[in-house]
């Protein structure tokens, strides 16, 4: 029996007409000898009813004991159903099958957890979801999302199509080059103790491609690492990988805005306003105090060194004097936090060194705090004036160096918002999309531990030109050609424009870097040598795909957007992996393994 429609499509209109559907038994009823049997397909739902004097007494029997998720097809006429008996809720529910033919095609069995239930989400451990990930991807969520990523994928693919650029795959057994996150290493059987890598990103074969002459290339790439997992962090994801010869900042924030104002439109049916506002890093550090601001909501940051500089409170002219700055930030009708919301605050606090955190209540037009009896009449004014201070509010004060102190009412404003959202206090339209480019980022970070620069996105990207004279002499205040693409408080890519002049690439490498001569050789003598036979000006980024589709289908997490995500320990549930392999696989790989694996 071949199906004629799918599970959504019968109407009214096609009553007396005979059909065969197929799909999983949603549900099942018994009314007065009579089955209802409800069959859900990939596209929806349509009832069937089973009379016993229409069908075989055993074929009856067995379908009046079918399990739900049982796979059945049927074949039957349709009819609009008795006055009274419609449901509103799904597109069939003005008509039923009377089934004349029955085929079970597969029993199930009792599921480990109902699919029928929107809530699952919330009532079942996600590991076992991901065991029997099939059927949690039967849930109606689920498969949504899985479409949505499947447009989304079509979308991007026919805009960077539109704009001239060519779709290559690179290479995922690659070699490790040890710059940022820590790789997944293959074994390579032909000699001993010669490794692949899966690559972190492209990024050096885009860049070849540019040598190549190729100009505008992009992949869906998919990408490894291992690094400590979280919601929106996988150990393998995809990226939508991006690289241009002969452009410049401005080409590729047009490039972006374009190719999400299309995605934004394919999936949401939204009009994305383009351009996107731009945002220094510095200035995302100071009024947000974070490098990817959410900028839905104010609660910002605000600087008052120059009001506490000669305090008698300590703590402040104490941080100020030794180069520190006090910031504070007021968060409106959170003066009724609970003592266990200020550990938590104060905890984040802690956990950027800072001693504690400084805070005044205002309940019943008095401010309380351990502190404000330090603060003379001016510093009352100067926070009055400029956090405008009311009933209600609750003031939060960080002193210490510039980046830390911006980074700790950073954290905790993001807390704060989530507080204010369970309490009704701040609302936020989940059709609201607030995109932000974030800019200038310095292009070295120094590693106090190691004591020694480092890329702060990655050794390749160029330094603004009117900068390179600073590298050798004042590395910090060097900018970088670098760019993220933030959406809502979400990193939703990075990129910058590379460098494309064998010289200062080494320079980077070895002087700025401090990577010995032997080392850049071995790990990027090939990309300099490149270099040497005619490298064009290029740059590129890249999106994280997950993260982007996460987003569209509205939840935080990207294990909702991938088909087979791993848990946040990095195993894949339902295959149960990774796993030990044979004696014999490892003998040939010339791989000895000191440490059995631990049982659970
Ligand atoms: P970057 O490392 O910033 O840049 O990565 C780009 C984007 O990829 C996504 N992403 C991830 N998504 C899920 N799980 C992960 N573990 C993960 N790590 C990163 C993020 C991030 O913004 N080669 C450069 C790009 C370039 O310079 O062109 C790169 O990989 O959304
Ligand atoms: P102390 O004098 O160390 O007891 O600190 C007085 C108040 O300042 C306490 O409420 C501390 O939590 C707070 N405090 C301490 N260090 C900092 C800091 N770096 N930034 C903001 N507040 C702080």
């Amino acid at each position: 029996m071949k199906r004629t429609h799918h599970c959504n499509e019968l109407r009214p209109e096609h009553a007396g007409q005979s059909v065969t559907l197929a799909g999983w038994v949603h549900s099942r009823r018994d009314l007065g000898g009579v089955l209802f049997i409800d069959l859900r397909d990939r596209e929806g739902r349509t009832q069937t009813v089973l009379d016993p004097s229409d069908l075989p007494k055993e074929l009856f029997e067995q379908a009046s004991k079918l399990h739900s998720e049982s796979v059945i097809s049927i074949n039957g006429k349709v009819r609009v159903r008795p006055a009274g008996t419609e449901n509103t809720k799904i597109p069939t529910g003005q008509v039923e099958v009377l089934v004349k033919e029955l085929t079970i095609l597969n029993h199930a069995e009792v599921l480990p957890f109902p699919v029928d239930d929107p809530e699952i989400a919330n009532k079942v451990n996600e590991e076992l979801r991901l065991k029997y990930r099939y059927l949690d991807l039967r849930r109606p969520e689920m498969t949504r999302n899985l479409r949505l990523r499947s447009k989304v994928a079509i979308a991007t693919r026919s805009f960077m199509d539109e704009q001239g650029f060519l779709e290559i795959e690179t290479p995922t057994l690659f070699k490790s080059t040890p710059e940022g996150a820590r790789e997944f290493l293959v074994p390579n059987r032909r000699e001993p103790g010669t490794f692949y890598a899966l690559p972190q990103s492209p990024q050096q074969f885009k860049q070849i491609l540019m040598v190549s002459g190729v100009e505008k290339y992009f992949q869906l790439a998919r990408c490894y690492r291992d690094e400590d997992l979280r919601a929106d962090r996988q150990p393998e994801f995809t990226q939508v990988d991006i690289e241009m010869s002969f452009i410049d900042r401005e080409d590729i924030y047009n490039l972006i805005e374009g190719l999400l104002k299309r995605v934004w439109k394919t999936a949401l049916n939204i009009d994305v306003p383009t351009p996107f506002k731009r945002i220094s890093f510095e200035e995302a550090l100071n009024r947000y105090g974070i490098d990817k601001p959410d900028t839905r909501f104010g609660m910002e940051l605000v600087d008052f060194t120059e009001d506490f500089r000669s305090s008698t409170f300590k703590v402040f002219s104490g941080a100020i004097a030794s180069g520190g700055v006090v910031k504070a930030m007021n968060v409106k009708g959170l003066a009724d936090a609970t003592q266990g919301q200020l550990e938590t605050m104060t905890d984040y606090a802690k956990s950027f060194g800072a001693k504690g955190l400084a805070y005044i209540k205002v309940e019943k037009g008095e401010w309380k705090s351990p502190i404000v009896k330090f603060f003379t009449d001016a510093e009352k004014a100067a926070l009055t004036e400029k956090l405008k201070i009311e009933e209600g509010d609750l003031i939060l004060f960080a002193a210490d160096q510039w980046l830390n102190a911006c980074e700790i009412l950073g954290k905790i404003r993001l807390y704060c918002a989530d507080v204010l959202k369970s309490k009704g206090l701040l609302k936020i339209d989940p059709t609201r999309f607030d995109f932000l480019w974030v800019i200038e980022f310095p292009l070295l970070g120094f590693d106090r531990e190691l004591n020694r620069w480092y890329s702060s996105h990655h050794p390749f990207t160029a330094p603004v030109a009117e900068d390179i004279p600073l590298l050798k002499t004042e590395p910090k205040k060097v900018r970088g050609q670098h760019y993220d693409i933030v959406v809502n408080g979400v990193e939703l890519g990075g990129g910058s424009i590379r460098i494309h002049q064998p010289d200062v690439q080494k320079t980077v490498f070895e002087e700025i870097l401090q990577i010995p001569p032997e080392e850049v050789q071995s790990r990027f003598g090939y990309m300099l040598e490149a270099f040497k036979y005619g490298a064009p000006p290029h740059g590129g980024i890249a999106l994280g795909f997950d993260r982007l589709c996460a987003i569209l289908c509205g939840t935080t997490s990207i294990r909702d957007v991938i088909a087979f995500p791993k848990t946040a320990k990095g195993t894949d549930m339902m295959t149960d992996s990774p796993a030990s392999v044979s004696p014999r696989q490892l003998r040939d790989l010339h791989i000895e393994v000191k440490a059995a694996p631990k049982k659970e």
